[in-house]
């Protein structure tokens, strides 16, 4: 199966690019899935890069282990033929896509676009990744019924924006859409559209403003270490919001500490030699460093500093003396006064006095 394997690959890279052409002969299923209404007409596209090889063009269908001849522009003895699919675009040689019209939920499934040579028929010469239909026979044109919110935990640092996604399956008013963050009798109010008595917004939640009618998603402005938890996005039959109408699977939060760590040199030193330390943290678009001796401003050329997004480096040399055994070197991290972090290290742990020194040179 290895021309299949070629093929996809060089769908994948038209997909990218939006267009359907490549150097070698390829078959483009651009759309990966499609969702239809019962009783809809649905276009399923496939585009060939080249008339040559000749040959038919074929689509097949496949349910679970079932794969079976769905359209052919040039049937075969015994194909059968669905009344309700045509070529939609005969006259453009390339262009194989189909139109199946009045679709219905046993239409739903994988369909393959494949090249066959003349005379060649055990074996494709080339097909396309497939495309997935789904009919539904909700009245909408958004199958299934289910509130979607994100599946894998949304990981935060502590003071960091975050969204917490909800979309519903219908247009929805945002009278009948709120927010609780837990479970049971732990379950509190997070943010609604409409208050209920006795509810008060969280000040700092809004509504993402995403997708109006479909999409309910929150911002957090600035998480905090206890906003921890899971999060359910809940619509109600009506906007006094006793009974709920459905509730999404909710999505959990997980936020961590922002920290800042000093990290010596893997062996002592002596003093009178320069020692390396160096300060991590993890600190949301902050990486401002600055290192304290002694309760002193170190010099800025004395440390390097390094990091994007979240995670965030600084380098220190710093010469040793006399009496730094009991010196002790502070990094702080953070520009703001409410958001700097510090961490202190003794030079006791890492350098050595020079009388050890001697003594051990002399015995
Ligand atoms: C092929 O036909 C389909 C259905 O009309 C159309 O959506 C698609 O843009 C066409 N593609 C090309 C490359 O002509
Ligand atoms: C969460 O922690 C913040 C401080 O980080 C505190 O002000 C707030 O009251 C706490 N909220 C709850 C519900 O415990
Ligand atoms: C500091 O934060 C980093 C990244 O979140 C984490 O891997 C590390 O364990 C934290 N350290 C401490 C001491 O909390
Ligand atoms: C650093 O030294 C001070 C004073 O000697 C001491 O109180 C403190 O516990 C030391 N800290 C560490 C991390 O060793």
């Amino acid at each position: 199966m290895q021309t299949p394997n070629i093929v996809q690959t060089s769908c994948l890279l038209s997909l990218l690019f939006h267009a359907c052409q490549g150097n070698w002969f390829s078959i483009c299923q651009p759309q990966g899935q499609v969702e239809a209404a019962v009783r809809s007409h649905v276009t399923l596209v496939c585009v060939v890069s080249s008339e040559i090889p000749h040959g038919p063009v074929t689509w097949y269908k496949e349910t679970g282990s079932d794969h079976r001849h769905f359209f052919s522009s040039s049937p075969r003895k015994g194909d059968i033929h669905d009344r309700r699919v045509t070529r939609t675009n005969g006259d453009q040689a390339n262009n194989f896509s189909i139109t199946i019209r009045d679709v219905r939920v046993s239409d739903t499934g994988k369909y393959y676009c494949e090249k066959y040579t003349k005379g060649e028929w055990d074996k494709p010469y080339a097909l396309g990744q497939g495309v997935i239909l789904t009919v539904s026979s909700g009245s909408t044109l958004h199958p299934g019924s289910a509130i979607v919110q994100q599946r894998s935990p949304v990981k935060a640092l502590e003071g960091s924006d975050v969204v917490l996604t909800c979309k519903m399956p219908s247009i929805t008013s945002w009278d009948l859409v709120r927010w609780y963050k837990g479970e049971g009798s732990q379950r509190t109010h997070v943010y609604s559209g409409l208050l209920k008595a006795g509810d008060r917004n969280d000040a700092r939640v809004t509504w993402s403003g995403q997708n109006p009618g479909i999409e309910f998603s929150i911002v957090i402005k600035g998480v905090k270490i206890n906003d921890t938890g899971k999060y359910y996005c809940i619509k109600y039959d009506d906007e006094k919001g006793d009974t709920i109408s459905k509730e999404g699977p909710g999505v959990t939060l997980i936020v961590t500490a922002r920290n800042v760590t000093i990290i010596g040199p893997p062996g002592r030193v002596n003093v009178g030699e320069v020692v390396e330390l160096q300060c991590e943290a993890n600190n949301y678009n902050d990486g401002t460093f600055m290192w304290m001796k002694n309760g002193e401003a170190i010099p800025q050329d004395h440390f390097t500093i390094a990091g994007t997004g979240t995670w965030h480096t600084s380098r220190l040399t710093l010469q040793t003396e006399k009496g730094d055994i009991r010196s002790a070197v502070q990094c702080v991290q953070g520009k703001n006064e409410e958001q700097r972090m510090s961490e202190v290290f003794n030079l006791s742990s890492v350098i050595t006095g020079m009388q050890r020194v001697k003594m051990l040179v002399h015995h």
